[in-house]
């Protein structure tokens, strides 16, 4: 797998240390990358003890303990803690992955914890999906038909059909995939990524969408599409078990079916 590589604003020095209770028994380390672009400072790894007695057992339990009892101005998002909204989403120990279902016990040793690599940070863990999200909507991600629905009602579709979207619609958008894709890293300006790749193939795949022909045009292009170069980052990363590179092999088969 390719090295990852730390967010774009990255000389990262060692920083403050923050220590638990003095009874407590069953230490973890954790360091967590720290940048505030408002105090002018570059950013640092702290070093944070958590007493695992007292905490959860996923990423995400350390991560909200430290806040409430070590330090407050530590910032990261997350919502559902079930692995359903994506907020979560960051770098663990070298891997992408999402600090809701990452348990601690997994990783030996002490835990390195930094935003999801190669993007801009706005905060500490919290990168900037301003770009990733117009990427979202560039793909038009919702069905798309001309004509009425037959029934007057509702459009329907066999199970069949439906279970073509089975291993797609699953899909939470946390960008694990995408900011693991060097092609990404590289390219991320006008390549779609992995992941958004994979939300296009949803709809093409959907048998109820009638813009398919329009939905191809979009994506005929030597970088929105054809920059993915079979890396497979994207399916080893997917914390959700899913398979970006498989969608995006789809789509070029039917973008090649369509030519012939
Ligand atoms: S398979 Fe394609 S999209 Fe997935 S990591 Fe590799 S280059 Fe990126
Ligand atoms: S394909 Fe997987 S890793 Fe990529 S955005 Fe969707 S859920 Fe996240
Ligand atoms: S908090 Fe929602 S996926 Fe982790």
């Amino acid at each position: 797998m390719a090295e990852f590589r730390l967010p774009k604003n990255s000389v990262v020095k060692k920083g403050q240390a923050h220590a638990a209770a003095s009874d407590a028994t069953r230490l973890k380390t954790f360091q967590v990358y720290r940048y505030d672009p408002d105090s002018g400072a570059n950013p640092r790894y702290d070093t944070f003890q958590v007493d695992l007695d007292s905490c959860g057992p996923m990423v995400l339990d350390a991560l909200i303990k430290m806040k409430a009892e070590q330090d407050s101005s530590l910032t990261f998002r997350r919502s559902c803690r079930e692995g359903i909204c994506g907020s979560c989403s960051m770098n663990i120990d070298g891997r992408n992955g999402l600090a809701c279902t990452t348990a601690i016990e997994d990783i030996k040793g002490p835990i390195k914890i930094t935003p999801l690599p190669h993007m801009e940070v706005i905060k500490d863990l919290v990168p900037d999906f301003t770009h990733f999200y117009a990427q979202y909507a560039s793909i038009k991600p919702w069905l798309q038909t001309v004509t009425p629905p037959p029934s007057g009602k509702e459009r329907l579709q066999s199970p069949a059909d439906r279970a073509k979207l089975d291993g797609l619609y699953e899909c939470i958008l946390c960008a694990c995939c995408s900011t693991s894709c060097p092609s990404y890293w590289w390219n991320s300006d006008k390549f779609l990524g992995p992941a958004i790749l994979l939300q296009a193939y949803r709809w093409l795949a959907d048998s109820r969408d009638e813009m398919t022909g329009e939905r191809l045009d979009a994506l005929e292009d030597p970088f929105r599409l054809y920059r993915c170069h079979t890396i497979m980052n994207c399916a080893n990363t997917c914390p959700k078990g899913l398979n970006p590179a498989k969608a995006i092999a789809e789509t070029k088969k039917l973008e090649a079916e369509r030519v012939v």
